[in-house]
C-alpha cells in the first residue's frame, strides 16, 4: 500500500509542467449561467434555531416537494442535504421568500457563481490566451466576481468583448443564488432527536429571473461565430422546469449546438451536468444534448440521477448502496450504453473516472495528465477557499494522495481483475478506454462550491 502512495505520488509530479501547458490553448468559452453566489456556513445550531424559527415539525420533513414556496422550505432543503451530507439545488420564483433568505440567512461572503461563470475564471487563471463567459445581467455587482484578467472577456450589450471585470451593464438585475454550506460531524436537533452531518457539503437556494429561462445573450452568439474556441463548456440546463417550458428551451438551443460544431470541428464541446431536479428536464438533457456534445461531466450524484431516469431498474438497485468505485463504475458504463457522448467524466470524493471512445481527439494519457491538475487544482482551491491568483493554483502539489482514492482504485481493479490498473489508472474496456486517478484530499475543506465545476473544466483543458 505505502508503495502505491509513492507510485502515485510520483506520477503527480508533472502536474507543475502540465499546468504550464494550458498556456497553449488559444480560446475557450463558457455558457449558459453566470450569476452571484452569496455564501453562507451554517452551524448545526444555527439550523435548529432556524427550523423553530419558522415552526418546522418532524412530519414536515416527509414532504418531499423540491421547490422553494415559504421559508420553511427553505430550511426543509437545508436540513434534507445536512442530514445526508448531500448538495442539491432547488428554486424559489417567490420575491417574499428570497427577501426572506436575504434576511435571515444573510450572508458572509459573495463570490462568483454558475458554471460558466466559475469556469470563466478557472480557465483565464489557468492561463487560457481568451476566455469568454457568458452572462445574461452584467451589472457592477456581478462584474466584480470577475477575475480582474486581460484575457477574460464578456460582451457587451451591442455584442462586442470587453474586459469582463469592467462591464457594467447598468439596467441588469443581480442574479444571486444562496449557498449554504455546513460541516461534516456538525449536529442539528429536531423534536428531541439528533443528526449527525456525515460530509460537508451544500444546499443551494436559488432565485434567478434569468439563467433559470436559460436566457441566451445574442451579442455572445456573435462572438462566437466571429471567433470559434478550442473548448466550449456548456451548462445551465438544470434549472429549467417542464411547467415553465424548459423542454422547448432546450431544444432551442440544439441547433445551436449543431452549428458550434459545423463551425468549429476541432473544438470540444463538454456538458457539465449539474443536479437537474425536473426529471423530464433531465432525461431531454441526457436523451437530446448529451448525444451532440463531445464530453460530459457530472458527480457520483448527479450519475445517479441520471440513472434513474434513463435505467430506473438498474437504479432501484443501486440507490439503497452506498456506492463505492466499482458501482460507480457500472453506472457509468450505463450510462455510457445509453447516451454515447464520445467522452465522459465522473468525479467523486477521492477519485476521477474518465471514460471515452477509442479514438478520441484527447489520448488517455494525456487525460491523465489533465485529471491530475484537476485534482491538484481543487484541493488546492478547497484548502485555500478560492484559486483566484495563479501562485494558489498549485498550493496542493506534492500532498498526500488521499488513501480513499488509492482504495476506491484498489476496488476497481479487483472488479476488473486488473491489478496493473491500480498502478497505471489506465485500462481498455472493450472498444474504450477507462482513466482512473486518486486525488489529493484535504481534511477541512474551506469551500466545496465550484468544485466539480473546476475539476471537469480543468481536466479537460488541461488534458494535453
Ligand atoms: C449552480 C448554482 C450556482 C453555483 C453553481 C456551482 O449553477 O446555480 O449558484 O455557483 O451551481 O456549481
Amino acid at each position: 500500500m505505502a508503495n502505491l502512495q509513492k507510485i502515485w505520488q510520483q506520477a503527480y509530479d508533472i502536474v507543475p509542467a502540465q499546468l504550464e501547458r494550458v498556456k497553449e490553448v488559444k480560446c475557450a468559452a463558457t455558457a449558459f449561467n453566470t450569476n452571484i453566489d452569496a455564501v453562507v456556513k451554517i452551524s448545526g445550531k444555527g439550523l435548529s434555531e432556524l427550523a423553530k424559527s419558522v415552526g418546522l415539525s418532524f412530519e414536515n420533513l416527509q414532504n418531499k416537494k423540491t421547490q422553494l414556496q415559504t421559508p420553511r422550505d427553505v430550511v426543509r432543503g437545508i436540513i434534507k442535504c445536512f442530514t445526508l451530507g448531500i448538495a442539491e439545488e432547488w428554486l424559489c420564483e417567490d420575491k417574499r421568500v428570497y427577501e426572506w433568505m436575504r434576511d435571515n440567512l444573510r450572508y458572509d461572503r459573495l463570490q462568483m457563481g454558475g458554471q460558466a461563470g466559475i469556469v470563466a475564471n478557472v480557465l483565464a487563471v489557468l492561463g487560457v490566451q481568451k476566455v469568454c463567459a457568458h452572462t445574461n445581467s452584467h451589472p457592477r455587482l456581478q462584474a466584480e466576481q470577475f477575475l480582474n484578467m486581460p484575457n477574460l472577456l464578456a460582451v457587451d450589450e451591442q455584442g462586442i468583448p470587453c474586459c469582463a471585470c469592467a462591464l457594467n451593464r447598468q439596467n441588469d438585475e443581480p442574479l444571486v443564488h444562496w449557498i449554504i454550506e455546513f460541516d461534516a460531524g456538525d449536529v442539528f436537533e429536531l423534536g428531541g432527536g439528533e443528526y449527525v452531518c456525515p460530509k460537508a457539503n451544500r444546499f443551494i437556494a436559488t432565485y434567478d429571473t434569468a439563467n433559470i429561462e436559460l436566457k441566451i445573450n445574442d451579442g455572445f452568439l456573435q462572438y462566437l461565430n466571429r471567433n470559434g474556441f478550442d473548448y466550449l463548456i456548456l451548462s445551465g440546463y438544470h434549472n429549467l422546469t417542464e411547467a415553465r417550458g424548459g423542454l422547448k428551451r432546450i431544444a432551442a438551443t440544439i441547433p445551436l449546438i449543431n452549428e458550434w460544431k459545423r463551425r468549429n470541428p476541432r473544438g470540444i464541446i463538454h456538458l457539465e451536468l449539474a443536479s437537474t431536479q425536473d426529471k423530464a428536464v433531465r432525461l431531454s438533457i441526457l436523451r437530446d444534448l448529451a448525444p451532440l456534445v463531445h464530453s460530459v461531466g457530472m458527480n457520483d450524484r448527479e450519475a445517479l440521477d441520471a440513472l434513474e431516469v434513463l435505467n430506473p431498474q438498474m437504479f432501484a438497485a443501486f440507490i439503497k448502496k452506498d456506492l463505492h468505485a466499482a458501482d460507480l463504475w457500472q453506472i457509468l458504463l450505463e450510462l455510457k450504453a445509453k447516451i454515447h457522448t464520445p467522452r465522459m467524466q465522473l468525479h467523486f470524493y477521492g477519485m476521477y473516472l474518465t471514460l471515452q471512445d477509442k479514438n478520441f481527439a484527447i489520448t488517455p494519457e494525456a487525460e491523465k495528465r489533465g485529471m491530475m491538475l484537476a485534482a491538484t487544482v481543487a484541493a488546492s482551491k478547497a484548502g485555500l477557499g478560492n484559486i483566484e491568483k495563479r501562485e494558489n493554483l498549485l498550493w496542493a502539489q506534492g500532498r498526500k494522495i488521499g488513501q480513499r482514492g488509492i482504495d476506491s482504485l484498489q476496488k476497481l481493479a479487483d472488479f476488473l481483475h486488473n491489478p496493473e490498473f491500480v498502478v497505471s489508472g489506465l485500462t481498455t474496456y472493450e472498444n474504450m478506454d477507462l482513466i482512473a486517478v486518486p486525488t489529493i484530499l484535504v481534511d477541512k475543506p474551506k469551500t466545496l462550491v465550484g468544485m466539480g465545476d473546476t475539476i471537469s473544466s480543468v481536466s479537460l483543458v488541461g488534458a494535453r
